[in-house]
């Protein structure tokens, strides 16, 4: 039984995934930057209050956890931005906004819980990026704002997954698929279930061999 932190779980893939990882039998604790309704809660689920763009509210869920071990930490909370922020239409504090919760939320998620992973075994710290911030597979430009903070939090797990390699922490980036979500849309090809059940093994079956590595929810390989 892996003890695992899920942001963002709330709704979409982070709960569902949260309550895919829960029915498999571990500890998890899901965290929402806003109090939920027990009807809104995932059962056998502790709940976290957590703005990934709030220092302070990072410092108390840090603390809430005090010496607490995490084996597995998800960063899932992210922001796609104003749709078709494409060549000229572009708003600099959406810019902001998304930079501020996808790169730099995730990096403090992942330094504030760093020292509960440390007393963790198996220590496993995942990002839900996305194919979109794949510099190699963009054959389609356009989404400025989503495409760069994806592409930016590749590049800072990536630099995380070597600078924590001595310790034994598997840093890995995933992509979901296109799931049917409020960011997905109701045209997406996959069911939230299907993404997380997906994502659940990924992330399980993680090894430190696989670290600094991008992959889809299937398993895939995916180039930077
Ligand atoms: N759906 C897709 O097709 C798709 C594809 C590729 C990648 N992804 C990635 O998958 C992840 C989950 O996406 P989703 O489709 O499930 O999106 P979603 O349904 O819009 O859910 C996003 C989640 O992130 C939370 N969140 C946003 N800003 C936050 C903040 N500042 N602090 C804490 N939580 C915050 C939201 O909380 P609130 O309820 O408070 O807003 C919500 O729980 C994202 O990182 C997304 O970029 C999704």
């Amino acid at each position: 039984m892996a003890r695992i932190l899920i942001t963002g779980a709330n709704r979409g893939i982070g709960r569902a995934l949260a309550a895919e990882l829960s029915e498999r039998g571990h500890s998890v604790i899901g965290t929402s930057r806003r109090p939920l309704d027990d009807d809104d809660a995932v059962p056998g689920i502790r709940r976290l209050p957590l703005d990934v763009t709030d220092r302070r509210s990072l410092e108390a869920a840090a603390d809430a956890l005090a010496d607490e071990p995490l084996d597995i930490l998800v960063n899932n909370a992210g922001i796609f931005g104003p749709r078709g922020a494409g060549l000229g239409r572009i708003d600099d504090a959406a810019w902001h906004e998304v930079v501020a919760t996808n790169v730099i939320g995730a990096y403090r998620v992942s330094e504030a819980f760093l020292p509960h992973l440390r007393r963790g075994a198996g220590r496993k710290l995942v990002t839900i990026s996305s194919r979109m911030g794949s510099i190699g597979a963009n054959t389609s430009g356009g989404e400025y704002i989503y495409r760069s903070s994806k592409a930016a939090v590749n590049a800072v797990m990536r630099s995380l997954a070597i600078d924590l390699e001595a310790e034994n922490i598997t840093v890995a980036v995933l992509h979901p698929g296109w799931v049917r979500t409020a960011m997905g849309g109701q045209s997406a090809s996959l069911d939230v279930a299907t993404s997380a059940a997906g994502l659940a093994d990924v992330i399980l079956g993680l090894t430190p061999a696989q670290s600094g590595g991008f992959f889809s929810y299937d398993g895939t390989a995916l180039v930077w």
